[in-house]
């Protein structure tokens, strides 16, 4: 079944919803906390290892009540069943988005075309398991016979972000593989990789679905040069392996059949990361590694497709965001993990939030009216404490955030920990609560410091609080729960496309600049600037003369 084309606006619980805003937005959470001793425990989910509070929200039952309508009425759950089944829920693309399917068990079924699809998947995930074992035991050899001791991924966008932050938040299950992600087509990037190579023991993954992306083309170019330059013809057999769907460009790239791994239509490429794109991951972490991330996936897909949407993770934290970027005119949404290892995470999810949900058009190729796509952005604590969380605390704008923490720490340094997560917690709590000018005074006071002395002072110091957060609490960093918050977010950013009723699996948005940057790179081959505007032919002059 096609997906439904209603815009939320003209649905009943969206109506509801705006008049409930004006009772609800000068609410305070604290008075909503002081009226109801349960709320804690009506606004939270415990499923498997995750903990996820959501009661630090501007939301009562009735909120929530009136989203779970719009839910229904804008048709989400048999969106849900769509996806799942392998419909073409990306009809501007005309095909099914089964990134889900990388994930099921080998007893599924799921038809494309009325093939099912899940015996080729396994059959890809045994050549990344075997191939993976080769490498990590040494029974592949680079071309001088010594085992590899380095990976470099090649590729960009969702042929990047998802193995690099994969790899990162993962390295404490690390082997001795060494791994690089080259992406950018800036060439200073490439060269400080290759620095740290040795050609002899490299093994180079291209990754790029189409094998036509410019940046990790001229990448891999730039790299086989190189390594020609080190080592024979031949020795690209051995070196070079290719993850793509277009295995003739693959194969014009010199890559030989037997090293180049399946990549699929039905793949986004920013929900790519569960297929031979990650690939680097498997060798980064070893292939049972990479299959219990998978498996984590799927325990929340599992719970996505079966859980009541009052108890459904991804569809709760969806609709409470449309709830602010929709009702309180929100723009952006920080998401601040407690842990190192999620470095990367962030910015792997504006890949998968903006390309997907950065839509203006709706199902039914009408301008919307309302807003869609948020700004996702942010930096694990505590760093970002001590850099723009100040700005959530006390600036202008409504900000909503994410805190990710993990109850244990992988190396066990019990302080740290405890020191860690007692600011992931405080975070919310000072949010919510702010500071009122009698707590201010009762600080002042306590200091021994007299009235008059701090008086002025008084107003700078106080703070509103009422800033929302969801807090998701997980036992343990493994590659199980990270599978589990990876498709969390997925699902959430389908969810939401869903109610937006836009199509979230193109990205025409990222076509033009490609377009122009063609046909700049000729002009500056040809050293001319005439058939632009003149501030981009000024740039562009400018840039001739260097
Ligand atoms: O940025 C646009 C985009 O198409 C992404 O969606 C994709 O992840 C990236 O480029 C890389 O594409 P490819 O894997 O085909 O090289």
């Amino acid at each position: 079944m096609a997906l439904s084309k209603i815009s939320p606006t003209t649905t009943k619980a969206w109506q509801n919803l705006r008049e409930h805003f004006s009772e609800m937005k000068n609410l305070k959470m604290t008075d909503l906390f002081a009226h109801d001793r349960s709320r804690a425990d009506t606004f939270s989910i415990e499923w498997d290892d995750f903990f996820v509070d959501f009661s630090k929200n501007r939301i009562t039952e009735e909120t929530l009540d009136l989203l779970l309508k719009l839910a229904e009425e804008t048709k989400l759950q048999a969106a849900i069943e769509s996806q799942f089944s392998g419909k073409i829920i990306n009809e501007t693309e005309g095909r099914a988005v089964l990134h889900t399917a990388l994930r099921a068990p080998e007893t599924a079924t799921v038809l494309v075309d009325g093939v099912n699809i899940i015996p080729e998947i396994y059959q890809a995930k045994k050549q990344i398991q075997s191939f993976t074992n080769q490498v990590i035991n040494g029974e592949v050899t680079g071309f001088m016979g010594k085992p590899f001791t380095d990976v470099v991924n090649i590729g960009i966008g969702g042929s990047d972000l998802g193995p690099a932050m994969v790899v990162e938040a993962l390295q404490f299950y690390k082997n001795q593989l060494t791994t690089h992600f080259v992406s950018n087509v800036d060439g200073d990037h490439v060269n400080e990789v290759i620095k740290k190579l040795n050609p002899e023991t490299t093994l180079f993954v291209i990754v790029s679905k189409s094998f036509t992306t410019q940046e990790t083309l001229s990448n891999a170019n730039t790299i086989r040069d190189w390594f020609l330059r080190h080592a024979p013809e031949e020795a690209i057999a051995k070196h070079f392996v290719a993850v793509s769907t277009n295995s003739n460009r693959v194969q014009d790239f010199g890559i030989h059949p037997d090293n180049i791994f399946p990549m699929w239509d039905w793949v986004g490429g920013r929900f790519s990361l569960w297929s031979a794109v990650g690939l680097s991951i498997s060798l980064s972490v070893g292939f049972d590694n990479f299959d219990e991330l998978l498996q984590g996936a799927h325990k929340m897909d599992d719970h996505f497709k079966t859980a009541p949407f009052k108890k459904n993770i991804p569809v709760v934290l969806a609709l409470i965001s449309i709830w602010y970027n929709n009702f309180f005119d929100t723009e952006s949404e920080a998401v601040i993990p407690y842990t190192q290892y999620l470095n990367q995470f962030t910015t792997y999810l504006q890949q998968g939030a903006m390309e997907s949900n950065g839509k203006s058009v709706d199902r039914n190729g009408a301008s919307v009216n309302y807003q869609t796509g948020t700004v996702i952005w942010g930096e694990p604590g505590t760093n970002s404490q001590h850099a723009f969380l100040q700005l959530i605390h006390q600036g202008t704008k409504l900000i909503p955030a994410d805190f990710i923490g993990f109850a244990e720490s992988l190396h066990g340094n019990k302080d740290h920990q405890d020191k860690l997560i007692s600011n992931f917690i405080a975070q919310t709590e000072a949010l919510m609560n702010g500071k009122t000018e009698s707590d201010v005074l009762a600080e002042f006071e306590k200091q021994g410091k007299p009235l008059e002395n701090i008086q002025s002072l008084v107003p700078f110091k106080v703070f509103e609080g009422n800033n929302p957060s969801n807090t998701i609490f997980i036992k343990k960093l493994t590659p199980e729960s990270l599978g589990k918050l990876i498709a969390l977010y997925e699902h959430k950013i389908f969810v939401q496309g869903i109610i937006w009723n836009i199509y979230s699996y193109d990205q025409f948005g990222v076509e033009l600049g490609k377009q122009l940057a063609t046909n700049i790179l000729q002009d500056i081959k040809n050293n001319t600037f005439a058939n632009h505007d003149a501030s981009t032919a000024k740039i562009l002059k400018y840039y001739l003369k260097k």
